[in-house]
């Protein structure tokens, strides 16, 4: 069994093929976490629970039995840490009673442990079959304010990876209110050697990798802009100071939630550390009425002992296998051509049928059609939220061209931006009170609009409709769902004034619920995240929307950086790439188009320039890229990433590679960002099967995987500025 319970000791043993998390029923039904990391036989790890008692400044427990061990909740590391209790380290729990006070302190009640993963109603969250994970729910209860809170913890067996979330009952005849909730929440009994990992970025910038050392007292990454967004991902590790790509201690941390969250690490000055993951505190007030929950979303752990890459793999395989759902979870994706960087508003159906013939005939398999089909929107300045086929740019309506480019061999998506409405819009005209916004205060505006109330369900209906009266007239593949704003003024019309510190997360419930709904009614749909780019990338997304659009930033060598720190938690099936028009539109830099495939190859594929500009030379490279796209589709979205050089480390070249499962193929891929005259010429490989033999398909040479991992492959020219090389590896014993 995954976990089993020592009576005895009182103590609950968590395991993975290859990882332990212990906790133990301590001293008056106080949870104390005693480990996580590699794993360990022993399940009486009592023992780390033992702490030096240095001071009498920290409160103590009074125990009820003596002789009085030493016990203190400011001392001890503790498994949901509570507040205003003894417990001077953040709080994953704070609760504000009826009677004001927001005093809270829980004691372990009773357990259950069984097989299987429970699903989190009305969200998203990983999911398991009975054989693969294995769950425990621990009941605690604040004798005096009543709350009743559960504690979910979930291995997955063969991951390394596990998951927690907190359900929150009022099981008192007064009402509460939840001040903080958090996720998950870990301590760390020895963080003085450790770094923390976190993903910062803006837009066309997204999930730039930044690696510091733990310092006292907090760091972490926040969002209070109603998404999880460009500026921080939700995502955090800490990392034993020598860790490397391949070796070492990580823990990575990332939270299934496309809203406001917070993650921390906090070191106290005795060196111990506390991870906190959850919803953001600040802009967060749940009102409980007797008998009332709250269930607070699901936290990802991966611990690997093999450094950033192990935790990589870990998390991509999870969300692969058992995030990602419905047929596009393992069916092939569709190369694509978008017509965002070909035309933006500019185009009618001549144009996106010229633009699509010419993509038939390069081997792309789908058209997107972006912003700008519907209502009043020739600019950014109008239309969104009148979700009507614009007739005088499409000609003939939204029907004629889907069939038109079905007749091509293609398939047709389509661009929304649902949760938004133009200040210049009917509906805005029609409904101004759908927009969120607070009494008597001027909304704020971005990109000309303003946000939808997505916890309104009349709202949610009509986007609903609008969205079906499309689907039911043509033959769409694929939705593009954008989001180009965060959220400001957060207020409802519809709820009462104890209520409106909902709103932010009623805001994602509502969104979840639409999604669902859409996804239930069309279950063969193709859903793409986009938020300006990557500002939503987050595993909540990819429980809805298998790919997600990665960056505005299309330049190729700016997509090194991007994608690479992306690929920290999230897998390359996920990662929106698209070959775009040079010079750059975003940074006017020049690159090779065989660069810009190469790099875009390792994400969901696709294009978005306007293909009917390109000379017959290019056009033979663009079809050769989609057939190797088929060819390496399988190594490139079901294998395991290595990345190889980091373009964060080094500045002048990047590379990584896939590897099959079975490692009998692996693609590499090598980029240069800076010429240099004193090039290096040799990168060493990893995840090959050191005992069988390679044969480099490009050059020919046949080398062994020990080989290829210890002494490298060769570059042998000096590559000029961008240029890169693509190595096909296949084993030939
Ligand atoms: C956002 C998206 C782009 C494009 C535009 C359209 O910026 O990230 O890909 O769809 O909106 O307005």
């Amino acid at each position: 069994m995954a976990i089993v319970y020592s009576a005895e000791h009182r103590v609950f043993k968590l395991d993975t093929a290859s990882t332990s998390y212990l906790l133990q029923v301590g001293p008056e039904n106080y949870l104390l976490h005693l480990y996580y990391g590699a794993k360990v036989s022993d399940a009486d790890l009592g023992y780390l629970s033992y702490t030096v008692y240095h001071s009498s400044h920290y409160p103590r427990v009074r125990m009820e039995t003596p002789p009085e061990p030493f016990f203190s909740k400011g001392v001890h590391r503790m498994e949901y840490s509570c507040n205003g209790c003894g417990d001077f380290r953040g709080s994953a729990l704070s609760i504000l009673r009826s009677t004001g006070t927001a005093d809270t302190d829980i004691q372990y009640v009773s357990h259950k442990i069984y097989a299987g993963k429970p699903e989190i109603e009305g969200q998203p969250a990983t999911y398991a079959g009975e054989t693969e994970a294995t769950t425990l729910e621990i009941l605690c209860r604040d004798s005096v304010s009543g709350a009743e809170v559960t504690l979910f913890y979930t291995v997955f067996e063969n991951y390394g990876a596990m998951t927690r979330h907190v359900v929150v009952r009022n099981a008192s005849a007064e009402p509460m209110d939840i001040q903080r909730v958090m996720s998950a929440c870990v301590d760390f009994h020895d963080a003085n050697d450790m770094d923390f990992i976190h993903l910062y970025g803006n837009w066309g910038r997204e999930r730039a990798f930044e690696r510091t050392p733990l310092i006292h007292g907090i760091q972490g990454a926040v969002s209070k802009r109603g998404c999880s967004s460009h500026m921080q991902n939700p995502f955090i590790a800490l990392c034993s100071r020598n860790a490397t790509e391949e070796t070492g201690d990580v823990y990575g941390f990332n939270f299934v939630y496309t809203g406001n969250f917070s993650a921390t690490a906090e070191m106290d000055s005795d060196g111990g550390a506390r991870v906190l993951v959850g919803i953001n505190p600040e802009g967060f007030l749940w009102h409980l009425d007797p008998g009332e929950r709250f269930v607070a979303p699901e936290v990802v752990m991966v611990y690997s002992g093999e450094g950033l890459g192990g935790m990589s793999r870990t998390f991509h395989r999870l969300y692969r296998n058992n995030l990602c759902r419905g047929p596009w979870k393992n069916r092939k994706r569709p190369i694509l051509i978008n017509n965002w960087e070909a035309t933006y508003f500019k185009f009618d159906e001549e144009k996106l049928y010229d633009i699509a013939k010419t993509a038939s005939e390069l081997g792309i398999e789908m058209l997107v059609m972006d912003d700008g089909w519907f209502g009043s929107r020739d600019t950014a300045r109008s239309g969104l939220g009148d979700w009507f086929v614009n007739e005088n740019k499409l000609k003939g309506g939204l029907g004629k061209l889907v069939e038109r480019v079905n007749a091509l061999g293609m398939k047709f998506g389509i661009w929304f931006e649902p949760e938004m409405v133009s200040e210049d819009s009917d509906l805005f005209r029609a409904h101004p009170d759908w927009a969120l916004q607070t009494p008597n205060r001027r909304m704020s505006i971005a990109r000309y609009q303003y946000v939808l109330d997505m916890s309104r369900a009349d709202v949610r209906d009509y986007l609903f409709d609008c969205i079906k009266k499309v689907m039911d007239n043509a033959n769409i593949a694929y939705i593009k769902w954008d989001f180009n704003r965060s959220l400001s003024e957060v207020g409802s019309a519809l709820l009462a004034p104890n209520r409106q510190q909902e709103v932010f997360h009623r805001y994602v419930l509502g969104l979840y619920e639409l999604l669902e709904r859409i996804l239930t009614a069309y279950p063969d749909l193709l859903l793409e995240g986009c938020a300006s780019g990557g500002g939503r990338f987050d595993p909540a997304w990819l429980y809805y929307a298998p790919q997600f659009w990665t960056s505005d930033d299309t330049d190729a060598i700016e997509r090194l950086d991007i994608q690479y720190g992306t690929s920290l938690c999230y897998p390359a099936s996920a990662m929106g790439a698209h070959v775009s028009a040079c010079p750059n539109h975003q940074v006017k830099r020049t690159t090779p188009l065989q660069t810009r495939g190469a790099v875009a190859m390792a994400g969901t594929f696709g294009y978005e320039l306007d293909l009917t500009k390109l000379t017959d030379a290019e056009k033979d490279v663009v079809r050769q890229q989609c057939a190797d796209y088929h060819q390496y589709y399988d190594v490139i979205h079901n294998g395991d990433l290595y990345r190889l050089i980091s373009p964060w480390k080094d500045r002048t070249r990047c590379a990584w590679m896939f590897v099959s499962a079975d490692k009998s193929e692996a693609l590499v891929t090598y980029a240069v960002m800076r010429s240099e005259v004193y090039q290096r010429y040799y990168v060493r490989l990893a995840g090959l099967d050191p005992n069988r033999r390679y044969r480099n398909e490009q050059t020919g040479q046949i080398l062994s995987g020990d080989t290829l991992m210890n002494a490298g492959i060769c570059i042998p020219e000096v590559l000029r500025d961008f240029d890169s090389r693509v190595f096909h590896l296949t084993a030939i014993d």
